[in-house]
């Protein structure tokens, strides 16, 4: 493969100086129009400033999160938003001359915002012109820009083969750019491991202007921390070359629901034996979530479990009737279809639904939102699942969802990528919690519910430390914009284990200034 290495050199000598004129977007644009390459202004053409009439437009398009909408939220000075991969680097002169900071949105599904806020003055580049998908299928691969969404990356497979797919999220309009940074799990994991299990090269900008084409120009090190490390440490992503992985011609979906009343309680405690040792072609979900009782006001708990099998109907029965008898699967409960209609039926869509929604490539219903995330390494007793019903039903407003882990997953060392949560994990937790209604104290009590419950699981997840999915983003575990080694330990340590250390040697070797920074980066070794 042909390597390629270009440098663009800094040809700042004049510096824009005068604090005020620092968040100043003219100051910005004129810098821009003068950082450019040829013609003059083409960075100009596709940057908005808040005075060009679609900003807000293009500002809000990625915003999926309500509680980063607001009119306190901390806007950019100017969204930058690339067609070339030229552009970028004139814009990273500006940043580090005026200074002001930068952020990288792809899918913008950042559960606190962070590649579009930030409490420093910044602009935004925005990646969303950055979304074409190239399948080989010779090589079996693709390369992906990382302003894709999931949803166009699974059709651009599809549209060419109907038995390949790729191993990544659920919801089709997450950006490549910030999932697969960031590790990126879905229902193909026990089999095939996570999205970054699966990447095999990258195009990456670091924090001096230097564009890699491959991973072999970018060197191992930066190649290793940009697959689950959050690549915002790092530099920008332009895109990830991918594995992509053989799926049957047809898979089986199916989801069951039983009340406590019903007997979940008994369900659980075998799914917590079951789900992780099965067959790796199975993957079975589980949700907690409330619906009302039998008496007026009652509210109890339904488990939902959600399963697919890479393969067709009598041997998804055969499967589950080995190992997983109590829950007494029938043929009915079973629906057969292509791997890419599993990806809608995951998405939420209704069966039968148009594979070209997948297109879509934003949030048309957007919520406040907050997640939080564990991971549990011992069965749960029946006592304690019963308590955590109890409390499940007193916050009300929480859902839980638990995906297994073993099989692919169990095999992989922690080391080999930045995100550690490898074997001893039956399955991780994700904590939900949505809203419409506006208002501060509204807020303030869905966070508090959702605060209780995590606090509530203590004793059955994860400690010293508390491990955390670095995709589920939250800033109640530790953060710190210029955080110090041992900051950054406090939620790097619950992200990534004993990778951190790993993860901050990069960062002190690639970006010693600390120009990529954030609420919970990686913070260079002092
Ligand atoms: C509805 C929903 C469902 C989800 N389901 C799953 C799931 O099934 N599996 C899973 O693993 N995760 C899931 N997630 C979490 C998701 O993977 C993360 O939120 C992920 O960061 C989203 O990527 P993005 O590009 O959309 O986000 P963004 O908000 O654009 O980016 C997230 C972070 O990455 C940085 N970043 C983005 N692009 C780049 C780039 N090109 N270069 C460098 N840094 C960049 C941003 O600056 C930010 O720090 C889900 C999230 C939501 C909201
Ligand atoms: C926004 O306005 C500036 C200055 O008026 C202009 O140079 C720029 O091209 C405009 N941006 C877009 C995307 O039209
Ligand atoms: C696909 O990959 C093969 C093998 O590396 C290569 O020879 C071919 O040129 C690629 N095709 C396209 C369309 O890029
Ligand atoms: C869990 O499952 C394994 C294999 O199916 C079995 O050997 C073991 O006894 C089970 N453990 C419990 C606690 O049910
Ligand atoms: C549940 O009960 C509440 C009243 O307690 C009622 O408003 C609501 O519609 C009920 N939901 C369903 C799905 O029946
Ligand atoms: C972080 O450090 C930089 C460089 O020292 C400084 O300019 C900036 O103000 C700091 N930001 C915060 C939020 O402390």
């Amino acid at each position: 493969m042909e390597i390629l290495l270009i440098f663009y050199l800094l040809l700042i000598s004049v510096s824009f100086t005068t604090s005020q004129s620092q968040t100043d977007p003219e100051t910005l644009l004129r810098c821009l129009i003068k950082e450019g390459s040829n013609p003059q202004n083409f960075l100009a053409e596709v940057t908005y400033i808040p005075s060009n009439s679609s900003f807000t437009t293009v500002l809000r398009r990625r915003i999926p999160n309500l509680r980063f909408d607001k009119p306190t939220t901390r806007k950019p000075i100017a969204i930058i938003t690339p067609t070339s991969p030229s552009q970028i680097s004139p814009a990273l002169s500006c940043a580090r001359s005026l200074p002001l900071q930068v952020r990288i949105r792809s899918g913008g599904h950042d559960f606190e915002g962070l590649s579009y806020t930030s409490t420093e003055p910044f602009f935004l580049i925005d990646l969303f012109n950055f979304n074409s998908v190239d399948v080989n299928l010779t090589e079996g691969t693709a390369w992906v820009d990382a302003g894709a969404t999931l949803g166009e990356l699974y059709y651009k497979i599809a549209e060419k083969s109907n038995v390949l797919g790729f191993p990544a999220g659920l919801c089709t309009t997450l950006g490549v750019g910030g999932h697969v940074s960031g590790g990126g799990y879905g229902t193909m994991m026990r089999k095939y491991g996570l999205s970054v299990d699966n990447v095999v090269g990258s195009r990456f900008v670091d924090s001096n202007g230097n564009t890699y084409f491959d991973r072999m120009s970018m060197g191992e090190e930066l190649f290793w921390a940009v697959r689950g490390g959050g690549a915002a440490s790092f530099g920008l992503v332009l895109g990830y070359k991918v594995r992509l992985v053989p799926v049957p011609e047809k898979v089986t979906v199916f989801s069951v629901k039983r009340t406590v009343g019903e007997g979940a309680v008994d369900l659980i405690m075998k799914w917590q034996n079951f789900s992780h040792t099965t067959d790796r072609n199975m993957f079975v979900r589980l949700t907690l979530t409330l619906v009302n009782g039998t008496k007026p006001g009652e509210k109890m708990v339904l488990a939902t479990f959600i399963g697919m099998y890479l393969g067709r109907s009598d041997k998804t029965l055969n499967v589950m009737n080995r190992d997983f008898p109590e829950l007494k699967l029938k043929k009915t409960d079973c629906t057969e279809m292509r791997w890419i209609d599993s990806v809608l039926f995951w998405a939420g869509y209704p069966i039968g639904t148009p594979t070209s929604v997948l297109l879509q490539t934003t949030v048309t219903n957007k919520m406040f939102h907050k997640r939080k995330s564990d991971y549990v390494k011992r069965p749960i007793s029946r006592t304690d699942l019963g308590l955590i019903f109890k409390k499940l039903v007193e916050v009300e407003k929480v859902r839980m969802v638990l995906n297994p882990y073993g099989g692919r997953m169990g095999e992989i060392p922690s080391s080999r990528t930045p995100f550690p949560h490898r074997g001893g994990n039956l399955f991780n937790i994700e904590y939900l919690i949505s809203w419409s209604e506006a208002g501060d104290n509204v807020e303030k009590a869905y966070l508090a519910s959702v605060n209780e419950m995590y606090k509530f699981m203590t004793p059955y997840v994860s400690s010293n430390p508390r491990e955390a999915f670095f995709n589920y983003r939250d800033l109640d575990i530790g953060s710190g914009v210029n955080s110090t080694y041992e900051q950054g330990k406090i939620y790097g340590a619950k992200y990534f284990k004993d990778n951190y250390e790993r993860l901050v040697d990069i960062k002190t070797k690639f970006d010693e200034i600390n120009f990529w920074r954030n609420e919970q980066s990686i913070p260079v070794r002092k």
